[in-house]
């Protein structure tokens, strides 16, 4: 069998996609759960003159990149939007196979390209904020968004062919055959899921960006993970959304449960919520995707946790969640706990100290010795309609 080359792909004139699919990548950063894997997208611009490399692919994909590059005998210019290893880990292998290429990066950029990557500074050159660069009736517009990821972050805009080169924002960690999205539905909960781990605390920022972006004519974004968006009002529809300060009459229930105590109060606040008019959603903790509930905390107004006492503190397995719910900074405005203990500690006080980044409103908790009794259950039905009469005041 003839092994056929890895080549390029064409978008437009002049403007090809050169990055690769990571069918079998399941965790990102040790943390993130990829159920689609995910892509790195690395894209090349050539103009009469010159011919620029956005971004390049994680230092696994480095094979492909280059197998990718191979009908491109000259590259002036590498883009680093961010340096971040999923993006600028084959750049010193660009570099090597292209010796005269300069890379281009924010001010920020070149301090952090040279602490992750092997790339020299003196083959870096910095631009500003708007500043262009001309590759022959191509012109590449630079626009630091800092902070969509990292410091350094920023998007390119190529002006003839209106597309936006958006590096994380809009992204999505999904592996797929398609060069542009297809499947809307598909896209827009792979993209949420991606904003839930990745973007959601930089919200105020990314709106800040999105206004600055609404001057621009954008006929496709083209991200640096996922699929490109042909029609950018769709996915930029969705960040405003999701970036808003609109809150869902919804609560998280996050529970660990060891002989079903804690469970059963879960479940019947979950119940009893329902009556209320509230909607509830429930995560088992031993075992839930924690993209999932990531995706949850985008525009929930509450989140109860429920935990039993373990030796003398919360259940181990609430804990990391609880320290994820803090570090993403989410919309949430009131918490509740839900505890089960033996004969004492301190579980309450715990993770009331681990949500203390997020200045909520903690509302009455309830805590059990042993299993609940009627007393509890009427605790918790009196504790849903205290969220229901909370929400009625802040959810639109
Ligand atoms: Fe896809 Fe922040 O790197």
């Amino acid at each position: 069998m003839v092994e056929r080359p890895l080549e390029m792909r064409r978008i437009t004139d002049g403007v090809f996609w050169a990055g690769a699919a990571d069918w079998d990548r399941r965790l990102f950063d040790a943390l993130i759960p990829l159920p689609n894997g995910t892509s790195y997208n690395a894209y090349v611009i050539k103009g009469s003159d010159k011919t620029a490399l956005i971004d390049s692919v994680d230092p696994t994909k480095t094979e492909v990149l280059l197998a990718r590059l191979s009908g491109v005998e000259r590259l002036d210019y590498i883009v680093s939007q961010h340096s971040e290893q999923d993006h600028s880990g084959a750049i010193p292998a660009v570099m090597e196979r292209y010796p005269d290429a300069k890379v281009v990066a924010t001010p920020k950029g070149k301090e952090l390209l040279s602490m992750h990557t092997s790339v020299p500074g003196e083959r870096i050159s910095t631009v500003a904020d708007g500043e262009t660069l001309e590759l022959g009736g191509k012109t590449l517009e630079f626009l630091h968004t800092p902070w969509v990821h990292w410091p350094e972050t920023m998007c390119t805009y190529l002006r003839e062919d209106r597309i936006l080169f958006s590096c994380d924002l809009f992204g999505a960690h999904l592996a797929t055959d398609e060069l542009e999205e297809r499947d809307e539905n598909l896209v827009a909960l792979a993209s949420k899921r991606y904003y839930a781990e990745v973007m959601m605390p930089f919200r105020a920022i990314i709106r800040k960006h999105m206004a600055r972006f609404e001057k621009y004519r954008i006929d496709k974004i083209a991200p640096s993970h996922g699929p490109i968006h042909p029609n950018p009002a769709f996915i930029v529809k969705c960040h405003d959304d999701w970036t808003s300060d609109r809150l869902s009459n919804s609560v998280m229930i996050a529970y660990v449960s060891m002989h079903g105590s804690t469970a059963k109060m879960a479940e019947h606040l979950a119940e009893s919520l329902t009556k209320e008019g509230v909607g509830a959603r429930l995560f088992n903790l031993a075992a839930t995707d924690i993209g999932e509930y990531a995706m949850a905390l985008v525009d929930s107004a509450t989140i109860v946790i429920g935990t039993p006492v373990v030796l003398t503190g919360a259940h181990p397995a609430v804990v990391p969640a609880v320290f994820l719910t803090n570090a993403l900074k989410p919309k949430l405005r009131f918490a509740s706990i839900l505890s089960s203990y033996g004969w004492g500690g301190k579980a309450v006080e715990q993770i009331t100290s681990m949500l203390s980044g997020l200045k909520l409103e903690m509302l009455e908790q309830v805590v059990v010795k042993g299993r609940p009794l009627d007393k509890d259950l009427a605790a918790l039905d009196a504790l849903a309609v205290s969220i229901a009469a909370k929400h009625k005041e802040v959810v639109g």
